[in-house]
């Protein structure tokens, strides 16, 4: 039976795409969880939108009620304010909304994380990433998808001179960057992610480089 599926971040650049990519009936259920109503989805009546401040992940629990979590959520500490903020969103909301879901009966969870994520990295933003991920694997997922991209790239409204010079230095040139270096397409990333959701295995991966790129 095709699985119930829950998004968080679902508003961001790979949480849009994942929910782009969605025709009807392709799941038994499809709720989105963010915090205003995603407009572009207003063709696509079977995805469920949840609109929550996030402020009360309690309020959250018949959502979390799900067999796969998918979570794209996440910030950047200049948009967070404070890297106390950013571990707040990046980290603490992840694993508390993990938890819930895992409770609930969740077998799969799927995160999005970043290339470099270390828990020992001194980097505050790797490190922070990293230990998101160790924090994910100790709350028992059946199946843990981790995965690592580096630079994301699509149609984004906010403005990030990293993503803007991705875009126009290294897309061109992106033949003769490493896999795992290789900006990706939130399309080509989203579409690794319906393929991970089809795939019924037990186990933990970390997914990264050449390896986030969807053989679909
Ligand atoms: N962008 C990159 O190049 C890149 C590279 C590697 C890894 N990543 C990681 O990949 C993930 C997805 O990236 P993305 O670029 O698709 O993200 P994005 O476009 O910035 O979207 C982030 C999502 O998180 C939600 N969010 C942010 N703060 C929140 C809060 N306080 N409470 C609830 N929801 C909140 C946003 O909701 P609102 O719309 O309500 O703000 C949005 O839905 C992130 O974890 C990011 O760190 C990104």
């Amino acid at each position: 039976m095709s699985p119930t599926i829950t998004i968080i971040g679902s508003t961001g650049l790979i949480g849009l795409e994942f929910l782009r990519a969605i025709r009807d009936g392709g799941y038994r259920s499809i709720t989105a969880i963010s915090r205003r109503v995603i407009p572009d989805l207003s063709d696509k009546s079977y995805i469920h939108q949840s609109i929550n401040d996030f402020t009360d992940l309690e309020s959250m629990r018949s959502q979390l009620k799900t067999d796969v979590l998918v979570c794209t959520l996440g910030t950047t500490i200049k948009t967070a304010g404070s890297q106390k903020r950013f571990f707040e969103i990046d980290h603490d909301i992840p694993l508390a909304l993990a938890e819930i879901a895992r409770e609930e009966g969740c077998h799969t969870f799927i995160l999005v994380s970043s290339m470099g994520a270390n828990a020992q990295s001194k980097i505050f933003y790797s490190r922070v990433k990293g230990q998101l991920e160790e924090a994910i694997k100790g709350v028992g997922f059946p199946r843990l998808h981790i995965l690592r991209p580096s630079m994301l790239l699509g149609d984004r409204q906010e403005n990030r001179p990293g993503e803007f010079v991705g875009k126009l230095i290294m897309q061109p040139l992106s033949f003769l960057i490493p896999w795992k270096y290789k900006p990706i397409q939130a399309r080509t990333l989203a579409a690794k992610i319906h393929e991970l959701i089809a795939n019924e295995e037990a186990g933990t991966w970390t997914w990264s480089g050449k390896d986030l790129f969807s053989k679909n």
